[in-house]
């Protein structure tokens, strides 16, 4: 299906919107009323046509901003993108699994040609048309991650497997909700999951960890995540916190609709296949809670679920100012309607 990609921002002036198309794709996260963390993983194949799950690296109408958005943020602070060099195996895998997969789903986009290691890429949205030759850095004008992942929607980790364990040794992280990866890097999976309350007590990490060390290749894995975002920004990184921290304030009952975002995260896990390697793949996708009210099962399931928040998750998340506001906003869509699980 030929994309048509929208001409918007993620900052400043906010213009960013979702198509009616894409608001139907959205991935409401919540297949009941309530929510609590659980080991929620289940095999990364493909989906519904028309759904977030159609392709497994997912390209969407808001390709080429996130992208502006991507060279911006680096272009203020390179350490978003990092690796450590025993990581240069895996740079590659991430390489070819993004091109492989955004060349075999989306052809009218992109197109990747082998000739032996001699490789040419082609990315028409982002007008780019490169040859070089794979497992040559040289031959390329970024290292192999930073070259990718500046084309691919959504952040990127690479963690090594060592010790029974994973580290996070390489990453993009441009577009996170509230955290750090020049804090992380090099940290192991308990460690950079320690600030997450509740999780750890009900074992989820230590049951999650093991499912991963597991993980084989050609069999990826996929969980959502979520969180709300005040005006549809995707750096929400500490190193940025005094741009966006101060936009909580700014929400009130007139304007919860169109300032409060819902961000859902996608993320996929891939066993890479030349370094044993695996690239966790958290693809963000926003919906303001006016487009998403559209949708009347999710307009009444939001507010009962942000009801049964446990304080711990309400703070975490940074819920406690504007949690209220939300609920009472969202009430009116809320006809009492006794639902079963599921989407
Ligand atoms: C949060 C990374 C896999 C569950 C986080 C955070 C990071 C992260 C950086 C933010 C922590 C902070 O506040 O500083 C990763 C990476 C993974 C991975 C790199 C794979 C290698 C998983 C898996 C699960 C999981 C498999 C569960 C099954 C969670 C939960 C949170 C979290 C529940 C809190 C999110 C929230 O409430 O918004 N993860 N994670 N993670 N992670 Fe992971």
């Amino acid at each position: 299906m030929t994309i048509t990609f929208r001409n918007e921002t993620f900052r400043d002036d906010f213009t960013f919107r979702n198509s009616l198309y894409n608001i139907r794709r959205f991935p409401f996260p919540f297949d009941r009323d309530e929510y609590m963390y659980s080991v929620n993983m289940e095999p990364h194949v493909r989906g519904k046509k028309d759904s977030v799950f159609e392709n497994l690296i997912d390209v969407d109408e808001h390709y080429v901003a996130e992208m502006q958005d991507r060279a911006m943020v680096l272009k203020e602070d390179p350490l978003r993108c990092q690796a450590l060099p025993h990581m240069m195996a895996a740079q590659w895998d991430t390489l070819e699994l993004l091109m492989e997969h955004q060349a075999q789903d989306y052809p009218e986009h992109f197109t990747l040609e082998k000739n032996g290691d001699r490789w040419r890429w082609i990315n028409r949205p982002m007008g780019i048309d490169d040859t070089f030759t794979f497992g040559d850095p040289a031959t390329l004008p970024y290292p192999p991650m930073e070259y990718i992942t500046r084309q691919a929607q959504g952040d990127f980790c690479i963690v090594d497997q060592r010790d029974n364990n994973l580290w996070m040794d390489a990453g993009m992280v441009t577009t996170q909700a509230d955290w750090s990866l020049d804090f992380d890097i090099g940290m192991n999976f308990m460690e950079w999951h320690g600030p997450v309350p509740l999780a750890h007590q009900i074992g989820v990490f230590d049951r999650a960890l093991k499912f991963l060390l597991n993980l084989q290749q050609g069999k990826p894995t996929r969980r959502l995540n979520w969180t709300t975002t005040v005006n549809p920004r995707l750096d929400t990184s500490p190193e940025n916190y005094p741009k966006w921290g101060p936009d909580r304030m700014t929400v009130t009952p007139d304007n919860v609709g169109e300032k409060m975002h819902l961000r859902v995260e996608l993320q996929s896990l891939w066993r890479l296949p030349r370094s044993n390697a695996i690239l966790f793949v958290i693809r963000c996708y926003l919906i303001s809670l006016n487009e998403l009210v559209t949708v009347p099962k999710w307009g009444r399931r939001l507010p009962r679920v942000l009801k049964s928040l446990p304080p711990e998750i309400i703070d975490y998340k940074g819920l406690t100012r504007n949690r209220p506001i939300m609920i009472d906003w969202l009430a009116k869509y809320d006809d009492g309607a006794v639902t079963s699980p599921g989407i």
